[in-house]
C-alpha cells in the first residue's frame, strides 16, 4: 500500500487527495494550521485518509504532493522528506505571492528554489497546469467536475491529454509518469527543473490549461515557449 503525504489541503490538495484515494492510495493530509482544522475534509475523504501535521504527514508518506505556493522563508519538513520524491504543483503567481528576483531575472525557476528548500528530496514540477476546480463556463454537466477528473481518460484513448513533468531526478520523472498514467494522462518530460519555465503561466502551453492538449501539442507548445521574464 502506497501512502502519499498531501501537504496543502486547499482546492488542489483536497481534490488531488480525492482522486488519489479513488486510484487506491492512502493519504495523510496536512495544512499550515494543524490537523484539528481538517476533520470535515477527512470525513469527506473517507477511511483511506487521515490528517496530521505537515511533519508527520511527510514522515509517513512514501512520496509527497506539495500543494501550496512558494515562499522563501517557508519552514518545510526537510528531514522527513529526505530521499523522497516531492511533487511541486505550485505556479509562480506574482499577484498572489509577490516577486522573487531570482525568478524574475531568469536566473532560476521557482521549482529550482523549491528544490533548494528541500535539498535532500527529489522535487518534480507536476500537476501544475491542470485545474482542480470546475470549468468556469459550464457547457455540459461534466464541466462541473475538476479538470483532473473531467479530462482523465484511459491509456490509448484518442482524446487523452498530457501533463508535463520536470525534475533533476530521473526516478522522480518515472514516478510522476506512472502516476499520470494511473490517473488518466500521458506525460511529457520537460526536465531538468531549469527548463520548467516552459510550462509557466503565460507560455503557449498555458493557453490550453482549461481543456488540455495532446502529448504532441504539449511537446510543440513547450518548444515554442520564448524566455522572457518572469519565468516560473
Ligand atoms: N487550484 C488549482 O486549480 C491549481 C491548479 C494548478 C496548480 N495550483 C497550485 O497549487 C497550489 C495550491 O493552490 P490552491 O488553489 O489549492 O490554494 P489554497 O486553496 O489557498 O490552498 C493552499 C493550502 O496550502 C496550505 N499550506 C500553506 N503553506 C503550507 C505549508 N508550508 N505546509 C502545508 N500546507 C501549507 C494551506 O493551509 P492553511 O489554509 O492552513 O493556511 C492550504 O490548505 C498553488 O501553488 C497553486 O499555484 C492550483
Amino acid at each position: 500500500m502506497t501512502t502519499i503525504a498531501v501537504l496543502g489541503a486547499g482546492q488542489a490538495g483536497s481534490t488531488f487527495a480525492r482522486v488519489a484515494i479513488a486510484a487506491g492510495y492512502d493519504i495523510v493530509i496536512a495544512n499550515s494550521r494543524g490537523p484539528q482544522t481538517l476533520k470535515d475534509l477527512v470525513a469527506q475523504l473517507g477511511p483511506r485518509a487521515r490528517a496530521a501535521t505537515a511533519a508527520d504527514a511527510a514522515a509517513e508518506g512514501d512520496f509527497a504532493f506539495a500543494a501550496f505556493r512558494y515562499a522563501p522563508h517557508d519552514s518545510l519538513p526537510v528531514e522527513e522528506l529526505a530521499g523522497k520524491v516531492v511533487l511541486d504543483n505550485n505556479n509562480y503567481m506574482i499577484w498572489r505571492d509577490g516577486n522573487h528576483p531570482e525568478v524574475d531575472s531568469g536566473l532560476k525557476t521557482v521549482h529550482e528554489l523549491r528544490q533548494e528548500q528541500l535539498p535532500t528530496s527529489k522535487v518534480a514540477k507536476a500537476f501544475s497546469h491542470i485545474q482542480f476546480h470546475p470549468r468556469f463556463q459550464i457547457r455540459v454537466p461534466s464541466d462541473a467536475l475538476p479538470a483532473l477528473i473531467r479530462l482523465a481518460r484511459p491509456a490509448g484513448a484518442p482524446d487523452r491529454t498530457a501533463l508535463v513533468v520536470s525534475s533533476d531526478h530521473p526516478d522522480a520523472v518515472g514516478l510522476v509518469t506512472g502516476l499520470y498514467d494511473e490517473l488518466g494522462f500521458d506525460a511529457v518530460d520537460n526536465s531538468p527543473l531549469s527548463e520548467s519555465w516552459r510550462s509557466a503561466p503565460g507560455t503557449p502551453m498555458w493557453r490550453h490549461i482549461v481543456d488540455g492538449q495532446s502529448r504532441e501539442e504539449l511537446i510543440r507548445n513547450l518548444q515554442r515557449a520564448a524566455r522572457h521574464t518572469p519565468a516560473g
